[in-house]
C-alpha cells in the first residue's frame, strides 16, 4: 500500500501552525494590560479569559507544530530504514512510532503548559473508562497486539508469497489491524492479524530460492534416462527458472498408464510460478515431441501411430526447401530427393535454445518454418548478430569441420527445423566428390561475410583452402 506523499501529510498541520501561529501573535500583540488586585470583577473576569484563551491557542499551536516534526521525524527515520535494509519499513511500525511521539509530544505540552496537571491521576481516573474501551474494542486490541508480535516475530515481508487461512497471495501491507495479499486472480484479500497468528502460514520469502514441482508422465517404453536428460534440458532454459540452480527431474512412481515423474525447478520470481508452471508445461511438451518421446494416456484401443519428432514427412516439400538453399545449389535433383530422405524434422518453441556455443556437434540445420536468432557472446552480453528465416541455415561450421559451435541458435517462434546429419552429408560427398570443395567454397564465403560482423575480414582464399582441408579430414577423405 503506498503511504501519501509527505507534502500531502504536511499541508494540514502546516495551515495549523500558521493560523495558530497567527492568532497567538495576535492576542500576544494585544495583550490587555494585568488588572490590580483592587480592579473590578469583571475586569479581572475578562483578563482570565484572556490568559486562558493564549493558553489554550498555544497548546493548540504547539501541538500543530509536534505533528509536523513527527511526521517528518517518521519520514526521515524510515527513509534511513529503507536505505539500511533495502525494503519498507512495514506500516504497522511506522503507526506505532508516530503513535508514541504524539502520545509523548502532547504530554509534555500539557505539563508545560498546566504545572498541576497529574497523569497519574487522569490514568487511574479512567481506569474505568478503560475497562469499558478495552472490552468494546476487545477485536481490534487483539488484531494490534498480534500486528505487533507479527512485526517483531517477522515471519513474512511486503512482496513475499504466502499461504494462509486457504489465500495465496504476494503480502502487500502489513497494518495494526490486517494483513493485505493479493492473490494471483487480482483479488485482495484482508486477513485479520489476530486470525493469521492462529493459522499455519507458508511463506516463500522474496529473494530466496523458492522450488516448485511440475508433474508430467510418459509410456513405459520410454527410455528413463532419456526422458530425465531431455526434461531437465529443456526446464532449465526457461524463463523465470533460477540458472544456477539445475532442475531435478525424478519418477514419482509407475501409474496405471505410465510412469509418473516430477520436476523440481527453482525460481527467480516467485510471484510468477503460475505463468512459468505453463511454461515449463510447454516446453516438456515440445521437447517430448523433438525426442520422439509419448506421453501416457488411459487408452484400452491399440494405436498404431508414427514418432512424433522422426523423420520428415513430405519430401517433395523438404527437396523444394533444400533446393532453394544456396549450398545446395550444386546438387542435382536426385541428391537433393536423397538428402530430404535422410533430414529430420525437429520443432522448437519460442526462446528455446537450438545450438549452444562451445558444445560438439555433427549436423546443420535448414529454417523449414519461422525465425532463429544467432546470438554471440561479446564482454559477457549476448549480441545477436543475425537472424535467418526459412530457407536459410546454420549449424555449418560444426558439421564440415567438427569444431565446436561458434554461436548460440535461438528459436525466436515456434520454429521448424530440418536435421541433417553428418552421414547424410558424408554420403553425399561419397557419390559426389566435387561437392566437398563446391560446398566448401560456398560456406567459406558466407563465413567471411559473417565474421566481417563480429571481427575482422578473414582472408577469404586462404580461409576456403584450410576449410577444404579441414572437411576432407572430418570427413575422412585424406
Ligand atoms: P556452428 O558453429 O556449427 O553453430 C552455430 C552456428 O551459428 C554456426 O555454425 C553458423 O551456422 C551460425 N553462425 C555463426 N556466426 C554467424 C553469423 N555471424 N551470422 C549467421 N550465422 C552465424
Amino acid at each position: 500500500m503506498k503511504r501519501p506523499d509527505l507534502r500531502k501529510q504536511l499541508s494540514l498541520p502546516v495551515l495549523f501552525v500558521a493560523v495558530f501561529g497567527l492568532a497567538f501573535y495576535v492576542l500576544v500583540y494585544f495583550a490587555p494590560e494585568a488588572p490590580p488586585a483592587a480592579a473590578p470583577d469583571e475586569r479581572r473576569l475578562a483578563f482570565t479569559a484572556y490568559e486562558w484563551a493564549r493558553t489554550l491557542v498555544s497548546v493548540a499551536l504547539w501541538i500543530s507544530a509536534a505533528f509536523v516534526v513527527v511526521r517528518a521525524l517518521n519520514e526521515l527515520i524510515f527513509l534511513i530504514f529503507r536505505k539500511r535494509k533495502g525494503y519498507e519499513a512495514p506500516s504497522l511500525m511506522r503507526d506505532i512510532f508516530s503513535l508514541a511521539a504524539y502520545v509523548t509530544a502532547v504530554a509534555v505540552i500539557l505539563k508545560l503548559h498546566f504545572a498541576n496537571l497529574s497523569f497519574g491521576a487522569l490514568l487511574s481516573g479512567s481506569a474505568l473508562l478503560g475497562i469499558i474501551l478495552g472490552l468494546a474494542l476487545q477485536d481490534t486490541l487483539g488484531n494490534l497486539f498480534a500486528g505487533i508480535s507479527l512485526q517483531a516475530d517477522k515471519p513474512f515481508q511486503v512482496g513475499d508469497v504466502i499461504a494462509v487461512g486457504g489465500a495465496t497471495g504476494v503480502v502487500e501491507s502489513v497494518t495494526w489491524r490486517a494483513v493485505k495479499i493479493k492473490t494471483f486472480q487480482n483479488h485482495i484479500i484482508l486477513l485479520g492479524n489476530s486470525q493469521i497468528a492462529k493459522e499455519h502460514i507458508e511463506v516463500c520469502p522474496r529473494g530466496n530460492a523458492n522450488a516448485r514441482i511440475v508433474f508430467f508422465n510418459a509410456v513405459y517404453t520410454d527410455s528413463p534416462v532419456k526422458v530425465i536428460h531431455v526434461v531437465r534440458e529443456a526446464v532449465r532454459d526457461c524463463e523465470n527458472v533460477l540458472r544456477y540452480m539445475t532442475p531435478v527431474v525424478r519418477i514419482r512412481g509407475m501409474g496405471a498408464d505410465g510412469v509418473d515423474y516430477e520436476v523440481k525447478y527453482w525460481l527467480s520470481d516467485y510471484a510468477r510460478y503460475n505463468d512459468t508452471d505453463a511454461l515449463v508445461r510447454q516446453r516438456i511438451w515440445y521437447a517430448f515431441r523433438r525426442a520422439g518421446l509419448n506421453f501416457a494416456y488411459p487408452t484400452q484401443t491399440l494405436y498404431l501411430q508414427r514418432s512424433a519428432g522422426g523423420g520428415a514427412g513430405n519430401f517433395d516439400e523438404i527437396s523444394e526447401r533444400l533446393s532453394a538453399v544456396d549450398i545446395f545449389s550444386p546438387l542435382s535433383a536426385g541428391e537433393l530427393k536423397a538428402l530430404a530422405e535422410n533430414t529430420s524434422s525437429r520443432v522448437f518453441a519460442p526462446g528455446e535454445t537450438i545450438l549452444r556455443a562451445g558444445d560438439s556437434g555433427a549436423s546443420m540445420f535448414v529454417v523449414h518454418g519461422g525465425t532463429v536468432d544467432v546470438r554471440v557472446e561479446q564482454n559477457g552480453q549476448a549480441h545477436t548478430v543475425n537472424t535467418l528465416r526459412e530457407g536459410d541455415f546454420f549449424g555449418e561450421m560444426a558439421l564440415f569441420t567438427g569444431e565446436p559451435r561458434t554461436a548460440d541458435v535461438i528459436a525466436v517462434e515456434e520454429t521448424e527445423v530440418l536435421e541433417i546429419g553428418h552421414a547424410a552429408m558424408k554420403r553425399l560427398f561419397d557419390t559426389n566428390p566435387d561437392l566437398v570443395e563446391s560446398l566448401s567454397h560456398v560456406i567459406a564465403e558466407r563465413r567471411a561475410g559473417l565474421s566481417a560482423r563480429v571481427e575482422q575480414a578473414p582472408d577469404e582464399q586462404h580461409e576456403s583452402a584450410g576449410l577444404i582441408a579441414a572437411v576432407r579430414r572430418f570427413f575422412g577423405f585424406d
